[in-house]
């Protein structure tokens, strides 16, 4: 989608969009003759003008047909929010309606430069779609849309746009297409070459080890989940050093390819969403590509363990003891607890390499977090409650919301083993806190910590103002949020 701001509307073929406050429809005055009957229309439709709702007519504009949509930004909606919201809508409605370009007058909402660039970042997060493997599209349903004027948006938000949201947006656009790529295209060794080839030339410094590498580092719960497969684990280490002071910040990320549980195997029904138990890594690296694209002023390392969770002749049993690279021992209770023993060995090497003040995992960890917390918050578990309060705030800021859980002693001992440091599972009540207490176990004295349990929001059934239904690229906006508020000042 190509976006550019202008002073004025430009001449020629193009959809109009007037965007309109609620009930007031000041905004409409531009319509010159047309206006009274747009406004009866929408009283006809029962336009009351909420976020992102719209209206669709045709008008006559000097004896050509116009297509015009009215699209609403609310009246309590926070103002950054429903200039998503516009941007979003409009790339929804239009997408493949046949128009090719789309004309979106800002004149009269009172929009700074800020909120001017907010709709473009909507809009062009919204077009983001993945045709490859649909070879039989008619026509009629083939995107057409492949320009945005924005006019009235003030001097500085082509600027902004571009400085601050299109990096973000190639972030988030990597990250859900790792998110939809099948596990058959997508496993840890293609998932680093995808990166590798899509980071190319940002700046950002890649290493991988492989499975010989981490076998010589001991990292034997990695490796136990990983070794069921025939596709070899990876560890992906991506560094950005963009200056600031101190220790550097580290984004540690499940990347599971795919998990059917292994041994443990999961029922049949659905194990296909499995495909996306890697967004935790996926939104690791998408933020590594942001950060580097806007040259973020911090000094951070991003880390994804990499591994297909299968069933197989040299797959890890239930009981299985491991050797972590702590030096904990596990006791693998359930094969399909995964995830925290990948993680384990991540935020142990990140500890030992790169000595991060803080770590932030993200991991596709726990359906009981989808019991806790459904679909729209992600769970946050930390041991700081300033770093738990920052985390929140960049997630009110980006939409990438987060509600905080509990951590305490008495979840840690659930986790006790008869036979080795801890086991990795604890009972069904309370699994999202029990998984959390795990990781928290390989966690440094000294080190902050948090950790988010994002299984309900890396993929969606439902589309949003910003996503269609499918990989929302859910962490991307976060961590970037995180880093401008927290690390860049
Ligand atoms: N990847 C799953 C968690 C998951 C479930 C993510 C549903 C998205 C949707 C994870 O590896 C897993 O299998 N967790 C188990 C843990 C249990 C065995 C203690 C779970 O949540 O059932
Ligand atoms: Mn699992
Ligand atoms: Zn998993």
């Amino acid at each position: 989608m190509k976006i550019r701001f202008a002073d004025s509307r430009p001449a020629g073929d193009y959809a109009l969009v007037l965007p309109v406050p609620g009930k007031d429809r000041s905004t409409l005055a531009s319509l010159g003759a047309s206006q009274s009957s747009v406004v009866a229309a929408l009283d006809r439709a029962r336009f009351e003008g909420e976020a992102a709702s719209s209206s669709e007519q045709f008008i006559d504009d000097d004896g050509s047909v116009r297509r015009l949509i009215v699209v609403g930004t609310g009246v309590g909606t926070a103002p950054l929010d429903a200039a998503e919201k516009l941007g979003g809508t409009v790339a929804s409605k239009l997408q493949t309606s046949g128009e090719k370009t789309a004309v979106i007058d800002l004149t009269g909402l009172g929009y700074d430069a800020d909120a001017a660039a907010r709709v473009a970042l909507g809009a062009a997060l919204r077009s983001w779609r993945y045709d490859r493997y649909r070879t039989k599209l008619k026509d009629n349903q083939k995107p057409t849309l492949g320009e945005i004027v924005i006019v009235g948006g003030g001097a500085g938000a082509a600027k902004r746009y571009e400085q601050r949201w299109v990096p973000v947006v190639e972030g988030v656009s990597l990250t859900r297409e790792l998110v939809t790529e099948p596990a058959n295209i997508i496993y840890p060794e293609s998932f680093v070459e995808r990166v590798k080839a899509s980071v190319k030339g940002s700046g950002l410094d890649l290493e991988v080890l492989d499975r010989a590498a981490m076998e010589k580092l001991g990292m034997g719960a990695l490796l136990g989940v990983a070794q069921g497969s025939v596709r070899e684990g990876r560890l992906l280490i991506l560094k950005w050093n963009g200056g600031g002071k101190g220790q550097p910040t580290a984004f540690v990320g499940k990347g599971v390819t795919f998990d059917t549980g292994g041994i443990s195997i999961k029922p049949a029904a659905g194990m296909e969403m499995m495909k996306w138990d890697m967004g935790g890594a996926g939104a690791v690296v998408g933020a590594m590509k942001a950060l580097a694209l806007r040259k973020a002023k911090a000094s951070i390392v991003g880390i994804c363990g990499l591994v297909e969770n299968m069933p197989g002749g040299n797959a890890q049993r239930p009981g299985d003891v491991v050797t972590t690279m702590s030096g904990q021992t596990v006791e693998v209770i359930n094969t399909d607890a995964e995830g925290r023993l990948v993680l384990a060995d991540a935020v142990t090497y990140v500890q030992r390499n790169y000595k991060p003040g803080t770590i932030i995992d993200l991991a596709t960890l726990t359906g009981a977090i989808l019991i806790s917390l459904g679909h729209e918050w992600a769970g946050l578990f930390s041991n700081n409650d300033e770093l738990a309060g920052k985390l929140q705030s960049a997630g009110e800021e980006s939409g990438d919301k987060l509600w905080r859980m509990p951590l305490a002693e008495p979840f840690d001992r659930l986790i006790d083993s008869p036979i080795a440091d801890m086991k990795n599972v604890g009972p069904r009540e309370g699994g999202s806190i029990t998984a959390a207490q795990f990781i928290q176990r390989f966690v440094e004295n000294g080190v902050k910590w948090a950790h988010i349990d994002m299984a309900g929001k890396a993929w969606s059934d439902k589309a949003s103002a910003t996503y269609e239904k499918g990989a929302t690229g859910y962490g991307v906006r976060l961590l970037d949020q995180y880093v401008a508020d927290v690390l860049e000042r």
